[in-house]
């Protein structure tokens, strides 16, 4: 064992980890947002280097992992278009990722493939010189930064009303195939009486293995497909888009967006306080007229997700403590700013 701190999969994620990165990424964004504190996260790791590893399309991961580095004073190199990497000549997963290694001090990858990310820690657990690894998506089983990001929005939408314990969690559209759904299951068991609501057709239902996790875990779930049954019940609704790339044979266009999408003429159905949620990219499954919505969360989730990111950095590098002494010399925080 190397004493690494790898981030593979969420089933491993306890509670106190899971609040001290929601309590670090919120000391993050205050000190952000100051101009002292800006230029004293920029100190903190001045000598670091990450390789972005993203062979596999990506926006706002990528982007926010790339800006998460930078405000922490590192330095990033990419590849996210193999046919620029020696993987064109035949080299291995297992060398390419050993060479990265060899320069930098943590990688963040997202494949394709399921299983890589854990295959690249493994990895790092045999050679002389391993760095921390950080999934980023790897096929259609996990995506535990996303879930993260998800856990943060959760819990400070929900600040004033007891956090996600005890909250109605509704999950629509591709389950099956959706690995930021199948992430977030994972770290369900670490809050009490939260129950889940999978609201989907039955060809993209939730895959059995997460609902066996959960059965172990004793977390309460039902399943739907009818969304208009679900909405009035629900604290919060996670819409996922569907995962066209995975198709064989067009199965994406069996969906039906009249029954399964968000637009202003079916929003009335959901409770006031709830919040809508969706790690984006969209597609037709939320109507662009829902983003006035007080209760449209997706844009600041998305925020959120560069914050999450550099908690994430700083608790790999353990520089944890360091931050909350850096953060303890703020005012106090004023309202919660968007
Ligand atoms: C998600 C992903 O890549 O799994 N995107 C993201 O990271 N925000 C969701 C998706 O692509 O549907």
């Amino acid at each position: 064992m190397s004493g690494l701190f790898h981030v593979i999969d969420t089933r491993g994620f306890d509670r106190p980890l899971l609040d001290q990165l929601c309590a670090l990424t919120t000391q993050v964004r205050r000190l952000a947002k100051a101009t002292d504190g800006a230029r004293a996260l920029q100190g903190l790791l001045p000598q670091a280097r990450a390789m972005l590893y993203f062979p596999q399309p990506s926006t706002r991961t990528f982007l926010s992992f790339n800006n998460a580095c930078h405000i922490l004073g590192m330095r990033t190199s990419e590849i996210r278009d193999p046919a620029t990497s020696s993987e064109v000549k035949g080299e291995s997963f297992d060398d390419s990722i050993r060479t990265f290694s060899s320069y930098v001090d943590v990688i963040v990858m997202r494949t394709p493939e399921a299983g890589y990310a854990a295959r690249a820690a493994a990895l790092m657990n045999r050679i002389p010189r391993p760095v921390p690894i950080i999934n980023a998506g790897s096929g259609k089983d996990q995506h535990p930064t996303q879930a993260l990001l998800d856990i943060y929005t959760l819990e400070r939408s929900f600040a004033l009303r007891g956090g996600i314990d005890g909250k109605v969690i509704g999950m629509m559209g591709d389950l099956r195939r959706g690995r930021t759904v199948r992430s977030l299951c994972g770290l369900m068991k670490n809050y009490r009486d939260v129950r889940l609501v999978f609201i989907a057709p039955e060809p993209f239902a939730m895959e059995p293995d997460v609902k066996d996790d959960l059965v172990r875990h004793g977390i309460d779930f039902t399943e739907t497909d009818r969304l208009a049954g679900a909405l009035p019940g629900l604290d919060a609704l996670y819409v996922t888009r569907m995962q066209t790339e995975w198709d064989t044979a067009g199965e994406s266009s069996t969906m039906d967006y009249r029954q399964f999408s968000i637009r202003p003429d079916n929003l009335a159905m959901l409770p006031r306080e709830a919040i809508i949620m969706h790690p984006l990219p969209r597609g037709p499954e939320i109507d662009p007229a829902v983003d006035d919505d007080p209760r449209a969360m997706y844009w600041r989730q998305e925020r959120n997700g560069m914050w999450m990111r550099v908690a994430i950095l700083l608790k790999i590098f353990r520089l944890e403590d360091r931050l909350f002494e850096l953060a303890a010399g703020l005012p106090p925080e004023g309202p919660d700013p968007a």
